[in-house]
């Protein structure tokens, strides 16, 4: 990694005192050391911890040089599902050059290569990395002690936001969007409803319009943006953050999370959380209702790692498995008439439904229903969706 002056190199066993020596000054600096420090234990402990870091091939630990000079600590972790930025601390004198920027765009762009998400935690009493964080585009997702959890993502931006919406087609049109709102406004049962994901408010508008007080979960501003156009947070009420973490006010008669979307999780950890955060939001009763397809793996040719999923005019979708991760990645091609095409590729983590029953089982749920649409089709082995309803026990 490399761009103007500075560089960024592997931590060795002799940069153990370096890296404890600028954390310490870039937070003493910062005014961030407790009353009661103790400088000589903190180094200690901080150094072997580095070393240990150095040993660990989970983890990546750097030095960040300007001009030929260490001037930094930078801390990465890297797994199948995101790029984690677990510190990054500079010198006070290589501050303010735009390095810390530079350092976060360069992981942006990785992130946003392989399709993941790139996550950090900030302390909560360090308002200049929020601020750093915040206008790079990250969200608060979660809390973790006394540090705030924060995700940047490609996927879900304001120009995403903007053309979602297809008013009248596609995941728009009345008979795709009719059979779903009355099947959940049945669900709700007159009770509230908590959609994870709202989005744009493509299910959570008409739902409400029906009489059904809905509020919502969502990770991204631009998406909520959009939704604020048609109606305000008196109307349908919208907490930011991760739906596997965050709590939205209220006690819920349903939770539904349509179009796929727990697939945006990209772990079985995360897609568990996401359970037992439905069920901390329901009543004895309530349920909880998911849309998702059906891994299409049966369509996988020994040795080949991809399907065709849509190949029409002006419009390809290419599904690339990686089976030992249970991740897809579908790529989205558009073009027209010329020779060049766009590309937008979104990452999941595949469920099939039996684990779904299982994730469910995990937090307390039991099926009590599942259909292969919106109508109440029969699901069979056939059948490329479901729609499947869980229900918490009534005591
Ligand atoms: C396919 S859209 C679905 C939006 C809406 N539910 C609908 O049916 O139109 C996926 C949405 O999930 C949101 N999302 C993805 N991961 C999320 C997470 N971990 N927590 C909350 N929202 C998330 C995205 O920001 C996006 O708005």
């Amino acid at each position: 990694m490399t761009t103007a002056s500075y560089r960024i190199r592997p931590a060795g066993p002799d940069d153990a005192a370096f890296l404890a020596d600028v954390t310490l000054t870039a937070t003493r600096a910062q005014g961030r050391l407790p009353a009661d420090f103790d400088e000589a234990d903190w180094r200690g402990g901080f150094e072997e911890w580095s070393l240990e870091s150095i040993d660990d091939p989970a983890t990546d630990l750097n030095v960040i040089e300007l001009d030929g000079r260490p001037v930094g600590r930078l801390r990465i972790s890297r797994t199948p599902g995101s790029v984690e930025l677990n510190g990054i601390q500079l010198h006070p004198d290589a501050q303010n050059r735009g390095i810390g920027t530079a350092i976060i765009t360069e992981l942006q762009s990785e992130a946003a290569t392989r399709g993941v998400p790139l996550e950090l935690h900030v302390e909560r009493d360090n308002p200049n990395a929020r601020r750093l964080y915040d206008r790079l585009g990250f969200t608060k997702t979660g809390e973790d002690g006394a540090e705030d959890v924060m995700q940047w993502t490609q996927l879900w931006n304001a120009a995403v936001a903007k053309r979602y919406d297809t008013p009248g087609t596609g995941m728009f049109a009345p008979e795709v969007l009719g059979p779903t709102v009355d099947r959940l406004a049945e669900l709700a049962d007159g009770g509230r409803a908590l959609e994870f994901a709202i989005g744009t408010g493509r299910v959570a508008v008409p739902l409400s319009e029906r009489g059904v007080p809905v509020s919502g979960i969502e990770l991204s501003n631009a998406m909520i943006a959009e939704l604020r156009t048609k109606v305000d947070e008196t109307a349908i009420p919208v907490v930011v953050g991760d739906m596997s973490i965050v709590r939205a006010p209220g006690e819920f008669s349903l939770v539904y999370l349509v179009f796929n979307t727990i697939s945006n999780l990209l772990t079985q950890e995360q897609q568990v959380e996401c359970f037992r955060n439905a069920a901390r939001h329901l009543s004895p009763g309530g349920r909880f209702v998911i849309e998702l397809w059906v891994p299409e793996l049966r369509r996988l040719p020994p040795g080949t790692p991809a399907t065709v999923g849509v190949a029409e005019p002006g419009y390809i979708l290419l599904d690339t498995y990686d089976v030992l991760n249970q991740h897809v990645v579908s790529h989205h091609f558009h073009f027209g008439e010329g020779t060049q095409a766009e590309l937008g590729r979104t990452p999941h983590r595949y469920i099939w439904p039996a684990e779904l029953d299982l994730m469910a089982q995990l937090a307390g749920f039991t099926l009590e229903s599942r259909h292969a649409d919106w109508t109440g089709s029969p699901f069979t082995a056939d059948s490329p969706s479901h729609i499947s309803v869980y229900r918490l026990s009534t005591t």
